[in-house]
């Protein structure tokens, strides 16, 4: 296999949370740990403020930040790791999933007081669909939060995902002293610190010991043992099998601010975690140990000058060695490229690097070529699978104001589109737009964009639909009929396929009733399996 040594030491994660839990944190604490950067608080904050929601300026600049902590590459003991950063922000959704077509694993970040949220459900449903293998750190153990059985549950049932706890915490809140590494059988003793790492652990190769009484008091010692015994008589014993194959996830507990808990979840990681895996695509699967590469466009980020329209395409390597200035095969456009300033991510400096592999994420100039999920190849024609669109669940109709102007909104929301801000499906007659998105916020952030990258206005006029369906079928005489019947609920997708427009719940159920043989589906990902 050749570059096995380059891809065997690759680690590409990503790491989820609903928004507070200390996601950032976490980050720029592992980021500390692989010494790619030397004080606390140099990863900037990518989430939008809840305020902001009207602050363009805001979100402009998160925009920027966003950029800056995408991905973010460092090295710890023999490994080289790229952490992709997700933004937390509900709106945002479609960024994160699309996100997680591009890891190999995920580290699922949870806040011990508030446990599983609305957003990470919807997360880990993701990594289920993908068998993503998730490993979960519990955080602020230096505050109270719910008593950590409990918690586990919580996850088990919330997460529909079997747990094995592979630290444990002594205490919590005042009484939080430290936790204990079940894996390696040691001690480590919590001290609050924020900006440096400072370690207290004493092995304890056996529990029984009376040097843990000694260490951390009797009656918590005793506690700890009793918990312990508990652990491993209800959870199964760790094995990474099952967490490669997305059935387990280990759990840790600790206090990402007081950079607590931080080295063994790292530790674990390099040990567990997965090396770059395959993709799959619509002519066959491919392996990162293939002589030939290959890749696939997950995100794209618009220049944040409108007067440059260049933007950052960032792709994934599949398999094979990316070279800079090689000829690369861009499939959906049947045309030759090459990239003299591809770039890699390393903290918040980006550099033009030469090669890249199999795990490494690198960010390529696009002066309009690029859509999320777009492949290059050294010629195979082939597309890799798995960037799903969901059914957007705000839907309104795009109105020019500036009939001057028909030409760069056009344009504008063509492009908008391809960076995957929202989605456009086509109504006819009259050629009418209806822009759907997850969240409010797309529609101010498109609207700014409009204005002040293409010089175009528009309006949005609320929809009443509740979701957008992908129709497939084979009864031919049926679609028909639906399509008679329902003209003015169908529309088309930026790729052509036929949506349908259901209005509410009830409708859509009614149309599945009354259609039998139509499938309607609520993610585009059906398209991938054709
Ligand atoms: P996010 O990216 O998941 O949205 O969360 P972020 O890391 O920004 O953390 C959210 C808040 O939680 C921050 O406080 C952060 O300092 C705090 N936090 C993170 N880890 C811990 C922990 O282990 N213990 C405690 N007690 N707090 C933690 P903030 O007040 O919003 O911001 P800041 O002013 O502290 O930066």
């Amino acid at each position: 296999m050749k570059y096995s040594e380059d891809i065997e030491k690759r680690r590409t994660f990503g790491i989820i949370s609903h928004p507070d839990a200390g996601k950032t944190t976490l980050t720029e604490k592992l980021l500390l740990f692989g010494g790619a950067i030397q004080t606390a608080g140099a990863v900037k904050n990518n989430k939008i403020k809840k305020t902001a929601t009207s602050d363009f300026m805001e979100i402009e600049k998160q925009r920027g930040i966003s950029v800056a902590t995408s991905v973010m590459a460092f090295g710890y003991k023999d490994k080289q790791i790229n952490i992709l950063d997700t933004p937390g922000h509900k709106d945002f959704a479609e960024d994160t999933f699309r996100t997680l077509t591009a890891v190999d694993s995920v580290i699922l970040v949870i806040d011990c007081a508030n446990g599983v949220e609305a957003q990470t459900e919807k997360l880990m449903e993701v990594c289920r669909m993908r068998k993503t293998p998730v490993i979960i750190f519990i955080n602020k153990m230096d505050r109270d939060g719910k008593e950590s059985f409990d918690l586990l549950d919580e996850l088990e049932s919330s997460l529909k995902i079997k747990v094995r706890p592979l630290t444990w915490n002594i205490g919590m809140g005042d009484y939080f002293q430290g936790v204990y590494n079940i894996y390696d059988k040691s001690l480590n003793l919590f001290s609050a610190n924020k900006t440096k790492i400072e370690e207290d652990v004493h092995a304890i190769s056996d529990i029984q010991d009376k040097e843990l009484d000694d260490i951390i008091g009797e009656e918590p010692a005793e506690e700890l043992r009793g918990e312990l015994e508990m652990i491993e008589g209800v959870y199964d014993e760790f094995n990474r099998e099952d967490y490669l194959a997305g059935d387990v996830a280990p759990v840790f507990f600790g206090s990402a601010v007081n950079n607590f808990g931080v080295r063994e979840l790292l530790d674990t990681f390099c040990e567990v975690s997965p090396a770059p895996r395959g993709r799959t695509t619509d002519v066959r699967a491919i392996e990162p140990g293939e002589e030939r590469f290959s890749g696939f466009v997950f995100k794209i980020h618009a220049n944040l000058d409108p007067k440059h329209r260049d933007r950052i395409a960032f792709l994934r390597v599949v398999s094979g060695r990316f070279e800079r200035n090689k000829f690369y095969q861009h499939i959906r456009l049947e045309k030759k490229m090459k990239f003299p300033n591809p770039t890699s991510f390393m903290a918040q400096d980006k550099s033009i690097i030469e090669y890249a592999y199999p795990g490494d994420v690198i960010g390529l100039y696009d002066t309009g070529n690029f859509k999320i999920g777009d492949t290059l190849t050294e010629g195979e024609k082939m597309m890799f699978k798995g960037i799903p669109s969901f059914s957007p669940e705000i839907f309104q109709e795009l109105e020019n104001l500036d009939p001057m102007k028909s030409k760069q909104l056009e344009k504008g929301i063509r492009q908008l589109i391809d960076e995957g801000v929202a989605q456009l499906f086509i109504q006819q007659p009259g050629n009418r737009k209806i822009v759907g998105t997850v969240g409010q916020l797309q529609f101010e952030v498109i609207n700014y964009r409009l204005i002040n990258e293409y010089g175009a206005k528009c309006r949005f006029v609320a929809k009443n639909y509740f979701k957008a369906c992908w129709i497939t079928t084979d009864n031919e005489e049926m679609l028909d009929q639906f399509q008679k019947a329902k003209y003015n609920l169908l529309a088309r997708d930026k790729d052509d396929n036929l949506v349908f427009l259901a209005e509410t719940p009830f409708l859509l159920q009614m149309a599945e009733q009354d259609y039998p043989d139509l499938v309607f589906h609520k993610t585009s990902e059906f398209m991938l399996d054709q």
